[in-house]
């Protein structure tokens, strides 16, 4: 495949130590395909795995390992190495090489490059899913998305350990896509996008709960694609078990009054606010203390009391965010739509029809999205690829807004 944007591009490709070094031997085929120049840098442990021979005939020049290789040193000094590259692509980023650029560590090589070029950097992490899943990995990466380094992927899928889990190394033709793309600025650099998603769990007792359906995997494609989109991305999580998308910060919560809680600490900041969440319009009006226990033959009646409306509070600042809410309705989908548009005061209202097969818990999905003044049908696709084309549409209507409140202050 070649890709348009990498002709003539110097390319610094670093290879870390992981089972999935030896999978960039064919994106330095892909890179050369597309009009790159390639030279390869790998840590020690790389090494281990395959052998800087292969990488050295496939990009045509010496493989650096070493600061201390002197022979190298005088071909091409480091910190020329450094000045010559436009990008640098660490592929696979292992947690540990993650760890050491994200505390500035120049221990090697490849972190001493990273640190003395000015070219931008773009990690493709690749890694046991638990250790992608660690906080610590995840904290890394949050602080390097703040400082401008691109991340690309994770994939999810099997894995060479036999865990299953967020972890691959994207594809060779995904990763020269992704660097080809990267060139271009994001449609939402410089955006802060706050997201809700998943369910919300009302406590009945220590035991049980009030919840629903909802497997948060639309909130999260969301706010991987405002991530991929360059946007700083807050999501706010119901209870579920999915991994947090690449860059992404992520914070927990269990029931409707602490999603709103930490929606609201985030949302004067923000200027997206999407509600994909499916949050419990109501909760038990006491939570029994011990589990409750049966009476007789009876039945049990449980008092409710209403949650607060998040979207409803955040629409309700004086500074607010662009609204996106979602509507997952099992009839008159277009019409319940617009009601909560109007009523709550949206931008931008996502409606999909739920039951029947559709919607929660499945991968694919429909979407409809209504505004004051247009309605766009985007056709059954993945969730990934629906998030895709909202955030596209959400970096338009922001775009709007700006271009209309420059008017209005000129
Ligand atoms: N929402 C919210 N806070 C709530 C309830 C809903 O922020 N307490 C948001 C959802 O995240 C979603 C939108 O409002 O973006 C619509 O949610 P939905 O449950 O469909 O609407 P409700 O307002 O609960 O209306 P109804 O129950 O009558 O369908």
């Amino acid at each position: 495949m070649v890709s348009t944007g990498l002709a003539g591009r110097r390319v610094l490709l670093g290879v870390t130590g992981g089972i999935a070094a030896y999978k960039p031997a064919e994106l330095v085929r892909r890179l050369g395909e597309a009009g790159a120049e390639v030279r390869v840098v790998m840590t020690e442990n790389a090494a281990r795995f395959v052998t800087p021979l292969t990488f050295q005939a496939l990009s045509g020049h010496p493989v650096r390992l070493s600061l201390w290789d002197e022979g190298a040193e005088a071909a091409m000094g480091h910190i020329e190495l450094a000045r010559w590259a436009q990008d640098i692509l660490v592929a696979p980023a292992s947690a540990d090489f993650l760890a050491r650029i994200a505390h500035g560590l120049a221990d090697d090589l490849l972190t001493t490059l990273c640190l003395a070029s000015a070219a931008p950097v773009y990690v493709a992490p690749a890694m046991n899913q638990q250790m992608w899943a660690n906080p610590a990995t995840q904290a890394n990466l949050a602080l390097l998305r703040t400082r401008g380094v691109g991340i690309f992927g994770p994939a999810a899928g099997a894995q060479a350990c036999g865990d299953v889990g967020s972890g691959r190394l994207l594809e060779p033709d995904e990763l020269v896509a992704a660097l080809a793309a990267s060139g271009q600025p994001g449609l939402l650099s410089g955006r802060r996008v706050v997201i809700s998603a998943g369910p919300t769990y009302e406590d009945i007792d220590p035991v049980r709960f009030l919840g629903n359906r909802s497997s948060g995997r639309m909130g999260f494609a969301v706010a991987a694609a405002a991530a991929e989109a360059g946007a700083q991305v807050i999501l706010v999580a119901g209870p579920v078990h999915l991994p947090t998308p690449a860059g992404v910060q992520r914070v927990d919560v269990r029931s409707a009054r602490q999603m709103h809680a930490a929606v609201l600490a985030e949302a004067t900041a923000a200027d997206v606010y999407v509600a994909a969440a499916a949050v419990g319009d109501f909760r038990p009006l006491e939570v029994a203390a011990h589990k409750i226990k049966k009476r007789g033959d009876g039945g049990m009646t449980l008092e409710l009391t209403q949650n607060p409306d998040i979207l409803a509070d955040v629409a309700a600042l004086p500074q607010r965010p662009l609204l996106v809410g979602f509507a997952a309705e099992t009839e008159n989908v277009e019409a319940y739509a617009r009601a909560k548009l109007e009523r709550k005061r949206l931008d931008l209202i996502a409606a999909n029809q739920v039951g029947g097969g559709l919607g929660f818990e499945t991968e694919d999905n429909c979407l409809t999205l209504i505004s004051a003044d247009d309605i766009t049908c985007l056709p059954t696709a993945s969730k990934r690829e629906l998030a895709r084309q909202l955030i596209e549409i959400v970096a338009q209507r922001l775009e709007q807004r700006s271009a209309h409140n420059r008017d209005v202050a000129a």
